[in-house]
């Protein structure tokens, strides 16, 4: 059942209907004008711990701190560091302390106003605080709002890896602005696009279909963008409730993603040569090109895909990187890293057609040695 979808002047509410953990995620221009009236619902305390990176407290904090202010509520502000390093056990643990001195309680609100890195990292903190305070997330990434705010899982990084540290903890709330995007790089704008593709991609050719004819008003910053933001956020929700903890479906949501985070361990996460979205839109188009060799998928598919992420312009081989060419050795060692590994064999999401992805267990080393082979090849 797709979770239902229903209009309130502009904004657009998404409700996610998980059972004792069900909230709204509110989308529109403007959403975080609302913020103040929807936190002051939640938090009978009125304490609101703000929690935010230093790029997006000076773009955006002031106005909704005010907004805050204006509903009765004391907000304190928490500023770490922006960027992935942010998300480590130092930082962690000093963003807990900053909660505990603003002294939030089990009625109080930790509002994560940032991209997906303080999202992670606050949901985290707000997740063991005096053992579980309430989150609510305001994602100002295009990224964050398609993804990363909608779902509950929260972490940091360990030297063993991204994200090897964490827990599920389900927002009580969350409000995406799009006009926050505004401030966006395009750079990280057309990275969360890759994800807004996958969707698509993954189970609804039609939402593929319509990001193909709709991707400048959605760059632009037009009603296509909310509509964008909201056809995420439903897609990500309906496997979510289905799945909440990844025991099988939710994995679809890793499409593109295996070869992803083998391009970024390859990089080492260097945001300069790749950023997580760019990554996912290579590892969507050799997914779907991985899905065309074993036979499963008809290649003009693959090329519609490549074609579309192109237009859009976000890399999509692996020669787009720039500085130095993996390996085949380098990126098949990554993938065995990353955790969708059993017995020596390899878990993908793979393609029947676009809108049509599917797990298959146990693929053979052999078989994407041999695709990665080519694909290294072409220029
Ligand atoms: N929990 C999940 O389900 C999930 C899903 C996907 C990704 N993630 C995580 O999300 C993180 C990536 O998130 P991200 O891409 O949002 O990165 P990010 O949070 O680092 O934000 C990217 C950059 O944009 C800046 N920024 C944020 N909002 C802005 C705005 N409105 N205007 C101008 N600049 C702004 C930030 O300061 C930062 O420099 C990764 O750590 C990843 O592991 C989590
Ligand atoms: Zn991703």
């Amino acid at each position: 059942m797709m979770p239902p979808i229903s209009s309130n002047d502009s904004m657009i509410s998404v409700h996610v209907p998980l059972p004792d953990r069900a909230y709204d995620i509110l989308i529109g221009r403007g959403a975080s004008d609302h913020a103040g009236t929807r936190i002051a619902a939640l938090a009978k305390n009125g304490r609101v711990a703000l929690v935010t990176d230093r790029h997006v407290a000076d773009l955006h904090a002031d106005k909704v701190e005010a907004s805050l202010i204006q509903a009765g509520l004391s907000p304190t502000r928490i500023i770490v560091p922006a960027g992935e390093r942010s998300k480590s056990s130092a930082t962690l643990i000093e963003v807990c302390e900053a909660i505990l001195a603003a002294r939030i309680e089990r009625g109080d609100i930790v509002l994560a106003l940032g991209g997906g890195v303080i999202g992670d990292l606050s949901g985290f903190a707000a997740s063991i605080v005096r053992r579980g305070v309430r989150v609510v997330q305001m994602p100002t990434t295009l990224l964050a709002q398609v993804d990363s705010s909608v779902g509950g899982k929260t972490g940091i990084n360990s030297p063993h890896g991204k994200n090897l540290i964490g827990t599920f903890h389900q927002p009580s709330l969350v409000i995406a602005d799009t006009a926050l995007l505004d401030t966006l790089p395009l750079r990280e704008f057309r990275a969360g696009y890759a994800e807004v593709a996958k969707y698509g991609l993954l189970g609804d050719a039609k939402l593929f279909a319509w990001c193909e004819a709709n991707w400048q008003d959605i760059l632009s910053g037009g009603p296509a963008r909310d509509l964008a933001v909201a056809a995420s956020c439903r897609a990500k929700a309906s496997i979510v409730v289905r799945d909440e903890r990844e025991d099988g479906e939710r994995a679809l949501l890793n499409l593109g993603h295996t070869f992803a985070h083998a391009l970024e361990r390859f990089v080492d996460y260097n945001g300069e040569r790749l950023v997580h979205g760019e990554a996912v839109a290579i590892g969507l188009v050799l997914a779907a090109h991985f899905s065309v060799k074993l036979g499963l998928c008809a290649g003009q598919d693959a090329s519609r895909i490549a074609g579309h992420l192109a237009q859009v312009g976000l890399p999509t081989r692996i020669s787009d990187i720039p500085g130095p060419r993996p390996s085949t050795a380098e990126l098949v060692d990554a993938m065995k890293q990353d955790k969708k590994v059993s017995r020596g064999n390899l878990t993908f999401i793979l393609m029947r057609a676009i809108g049509e992805a599917f797990i298959k267990r146990d693929v053979d080393i052999n078989e994407v040695t041999a695709f990665l082979d080519e694909a290294l090849q072409e220029r």
